[in-house]
């Protein structure tokens, strides 16, 4: 799905929803529930507990993003500025070199029963309940059969003794198709214990699902010749090779790895809001994936080759499409409808994708310019807001908060009163000074995609 990107970006918001409600398969109705408080107060008092009201998080469409041969918005919820820009930029940088290309592994999930004061320590009740695993599974069945139907279901049952704690812990295996599978992973722990602690002799001290995901991976790569990333006076070999070893650096300093890696979950955990999914699962497995080997290090690399800058990036990212607040919420529904309602395992690769693109952006900005310059042009608009402009006026009095390079908020502040005094609101600024003429005054890419 494609918009026309220049008018999609810097127009105003509400074109850029008249765009979306335009949408073949994208109900206005739906997306229009952001507004309606009354709808927004009951949906926030059956999802939690003691609900006091609701916490508006933007919401922003970055791309066109090419994944798979596709061009796809990604609805991304978050409070982060540049963001969205810089996905925006890096799927700019991709589209013309055959995009990004994405892999899932299937969507398995693993359930823990831990047991204590078992009659055979060690080997010994591994062996006991590796042996009983077809009575396990069997007893399973029942709860297991829906899943069975969609293709999922068991997959694999593993014992270990934990010395240290003496403490047996009994992994399930599970194939959870298109659901998160918290609630099913769960029941299949608890619904097995009385059974495990008969096999074992020993009482169960906890059954839970484990947020590792290791089994639920996915992966993107993308690559692009070096001669692109040239900008703003920045040599584009010079800023590849400087990317690879950015990238190096990440991998063996992990205080740089967990910054690397948090920029690549700006991405990640915006999309996860947006659609619905346990955002914090989903950043537990990243970064237990990051330490996988020891010492924490960051997810992506990335080398050159014959002029031709490659990046690649695998991790867990246990997403789903159904279960959950995913649609339930309407909006969830919605962000899924944008990106043509893919299966759990196609949301994952996007998610990959958009990983990718979001760290490629991040390091480019990174090695060159930096990525404080980016967010002068937000900056501007929210020292508006903050200054008191609301609607039309922001972009129109952003302009005057960057002309003068005001930099407080009483400085815009003072400056607003005056402009208001003066009866100059929506009026008479000229047009490059109302933010029209844009194209002088700031780079095509909004940020200029600096994250
Ligand atoms: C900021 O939200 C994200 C970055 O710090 C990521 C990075 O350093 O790679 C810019």
């Amino acid at each position: 799905m494609k918009f026309s990107g220049r008018s999609f970006r810097k127009g105003p918001l509400h074109l850029r929803r008249e765009m979306i409600s335009g949408l073949e398969g994208i109900s206005a109705e739906d997306f229009a529930v952001s507004g309606k408080d009354e709808e927004l107060l009951d949906l926030s008092d059956v999802m939690v507990e003691q609900a006091v009201g609701y916490f508006g998080v933007p919401l922003g469409l970055a791309g066109p993003l090419p994944v798979d041969g596709k061009e796809l918005m990604i609805p991304m919820a978050t409070e982060e500025p540049s963001v969205i820009a810089a996905v925006t930029f890096a799927g700019t940088l991709c589209s013309r070199y055959g995009g990004i290309s994405t892999r899932a592994s299937e969507p398995v999930m693993v359930a823990q029963i831990f047991l204590e004061d078992v009659k055979d320590p060690g080997n010994g009740c591994v062996d006991k309940v590796l042996e009983s695993r077809d009575e396990i599974r069997l007893q399973l069945a029942p709860l297991l059969e829906t899943m069975e139907q969609r293709g999922g279901g068991w997959r694999k049952l593993e014992a270990r003794w934990i010395a240290p704690s003496r403490t047996l812990a009994v992994n399930l295996q599970i194939d959870v198709r298109d659901a998160m599978g918290a609630n099913l992973l769960n029941s299949a722990a608890e619904a097995i214990r009385p059974l495990l602690e008969k096999i074992t002799g020993g009482r169960v001290l906890m059954a839970i699902l484990s947020n590792r995901s290791w089994n639920r991976t996915a992966s993107a790569r993308l690559s692009i010749p070096v001669g692109i990333l040239g900008r703003n006076g920045f040599n584009g070999a010079d800023t590849g090779r400087r990317i690879v070893r950015a990238a190096r650096v990440a991998r063996e300093d992990p205080d740089r790895g967990v910054t690397h890696n948090k920029g690549i979950m700006n991405g990640i955990s915006a999309l996860a809001l947006a659609t619905g999914n346990d955002s914090r699962a989903i950043e537990a497995a990243a970064h237990a994936y990051a330490g996988r080997y020891g010492p924490y290090h960051g997810l992506s690399e990335y080398w050159v080759e014959e002029g031709i800058l490659h990046g690649s990036l695998e991790m867990p990212l246990p997403f789903a499409v159904t279960g959950g607040a995913v649609g339930f919420h309407p909006l969830t529904r919605w962000s899924l409808g944008i990106l043509d309602n893919p299966d759990a395992r196609g949301l994952s690769r996007i998610a990959a994708a958009l990983g990718l693109a979001q760290n490629l952006a991040a390091l480019r900005a990174l090695v060159s310019e930096g990525i404080q310059s980016g967010h002068m042009g937000l900056h501007a608009r929210r020292l508006a807001y903050a200054a008191g402009a609301r609607g039309a006026d922001i972009p129109l009095f952003a302009e005057i908060v960057r002309a003068e390079q005001l930099r407080s908020k009483e400085a815009a502040f003072r400056r607003f009163s005056e402009w208001k005094t003066s009866g100059k609101i929506g009026t008479d600024i000229p047009k490059s000074e109302a933010g029209e003429n844009t194209e002088e005054t700031e780079p095509d890419i909004p940020g200029g995609g600096r994250l």
